[in-house]
């Protein structure tokens, strides 16, 4: 249980609730080994739900834990937190730390990290309570459609109440008809607000729509809110589809939805740094060191706590969790200005992954690499079939490719797999034979000759 300040909307169960082995068994269906990572991960969000459950002057002083992954390219540090974040009810939002240095980028305020993570919790709560008024709107724009079918009869006082009664009958008559889908086709004419911008004017800002949120939105009242509505023609399926989402925009209150999405990023907002490794450097005297430098100084009052103006409201970020990752091939963490190395106190180091986690990774995640190739080929009548000593080659040859010419992890899988299958993906539905067993010969037959020749590798795979 969170407990909500404002206890204004019932989370769904979510990352939250999870104990930190169920955490860690959730990531394990994506996520072949990396045992030590979803661990710090899982004990990190744990730690949250706990000190939520805290007094509030203790509860104040506890700081998250912050961390930082380490590992080679292509070990899964980025499919963990893409996975974090599909997992979670928390906002969460990830950024690559180098995008700060780029060209054009320099001296981009670190503090968009807050007010995109902003915008994602407003999303996700809007969600959230779209779902509750969900039922009450669709009654509404249902009641709207039968207005606009059977238009109620004025109020007329010599109208017998058999009448009445008649009227009543014909329009759950009609409700029905509806709900079966026997309306859908008919044609009916609906007033609709006209959304964005009035067509022939087109607005380019270079500091993008946020800036221009605040200016020409309020320099020009009733251009963006689409205050203009036209009546249009449209089939009764269409016409409830829209009622319905515009009954969900009356029905829910933005203000509470911006409330209870700060509170959320304040609870709970997750940021995922990745590419940590490439802003590292320190002292250097000159060139790309300073801004590497000036960005890792920009970053830190966010990470230690500050107040950062959002158009929503104030958000304070001390109890943002942030997950660091990088490969650190060259730079190490210790290349990180001290304060830096501070606020990330959780070190983990991800393995490199051996012949057996490419095995296990080709097949045992839910949506692995062998599941969605067979189901894009089934989509054309194809039945793919793997034999064990097939994937076993292919973890073997992906092996022995990354070991001769560069380690690109499990993403040598992917380009293994699609030369491997080269021939079947264009044949597609062209093949006379429907099932196609893929066995070891086949797999070398297709592989070997690219997998002995080195160069012919690093071209190819
Ligand atoms: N341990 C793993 N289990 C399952 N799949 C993995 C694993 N490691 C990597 N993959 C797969 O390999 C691909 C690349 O992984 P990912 O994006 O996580 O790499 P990364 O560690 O973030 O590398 P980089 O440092 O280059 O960003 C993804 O498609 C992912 O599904
Ligand atoms: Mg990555």
């Amino acid at each position: 249980m969170v407990i909500y300040l404002s206890g204004e909307v019932a989370p769904p169960p979510n990352l939250d609730d999870l104990t930190p082995k169920q955490i860690v068994a959730e990531l394990d269906k994506h996520v072949v080994g990396q045992r030590a990572a979803k661990r710090a991960v899982a004990i990190a969000l744990r730690n949250r739900v706990r000190r939520q459950k805290l007094p509030l002057d203790l509860a104040q002083d506890v700081i998250p834990k912050n961390i930082i992954m380490i590992g080679s390219t292509g070990v899964g540090k980025t499919e963990i937190a893409r996975r974090l974040a599909r997992l979670s009810g928390s906002p969460f939002l990830k950024v690559e730390a180098s995008k700060f240095t780029e060209v054009g980028y320099v001296g981009r305020d670190v503090e968009s990290i807050v007010r995109d993570l902003v915008e994602i919790a407003i999303d996700l709560v809007r969600e959230e309570k779209i779902d509750e008024v969900a039922d009450k709107a669709e009654f509404n724009a249902e009641e709207r459609i039968l207005d606009i079918l059977l238009p109620p009869k004025p109020d007329d006082s010599s109208a017998s109440e058999n009448n009445n009664d008649q009227f009543q009958r014909t329009r759950e008559k009609l409700r029905q008809q509806l709900r079966d889908g026997k309306l859908n086709s008919r044609l009916i004419e609906l007033e609709v607000k006209e959304r964005g911008l009035p067509s022939g004017i087109e607005i380019i800002t270079p500091q993008g729509i946020e800036e221009m949120d605040i200016n020409i939105k309020d320099m020009i009242p009733g251009l963006f809110s689409g205050g203009r509505s036209t009546k249009r023609k449209m089939p009764v399926e269409e016409a409830l589809e829209y009622l319905i989402s515009e009954e969900e925009q009356n029905l829910i209150d933005m203000d509470s939805v911006s409330r209870v999405a700060l509170e959320r990023v304040e609870n709970s907002g997750i940021v995922f740094l990745d590419e940590i490794d490439k802003i590292a450097g320190r002292e250097g005297a000159h060139g790309p060191e300073v801004s590497r430098e000036g960005v890792q100084r920009d970053l830190l009052p966010i990470i230690e706590g500050t107040t950062v103006n959002t158009k929503y409201g104030m958000v304070r970020t001390d109890h943002v969790l942030f997950i660091a990752a990088g490969a650190f091939h060259v730079a190490k963490p210790s290349d990180l200005i001290p304060e830096l190395q501070g606020r990330f106190p959780i070190r983990v180091n991800l393995d490199p992954l051996t012949k057996d986690d490419f095995k296990r990774i080709l097949t045992e995640p839910k949506n692995s690499l062998i599941r969605q190739y067979t189901a894009l080929l089934q989509t054309e009548g194809i039945c793919l079939e793997f034999t064990e000593d097939a994937i076993e080659t292919i973890a073997d040859f992906a092996y022995s490719v990354n070991k001769s010419t560069e380690n690109i992890g499990a993403r040598r899988l992917h380009t293994v797999m699609e030369k491997l299958l080269d021939e079947i993906s264009f044949e597609g539905s062209d093949l006379p034979e429907k099932k196609q067993v893929i066995n070891q010969d086949y797999v070398r037959k297709m592989l070997s000759s690219i997998v002995e020749n080195e160069d012919l590798s690093r071209y190819i795979l």
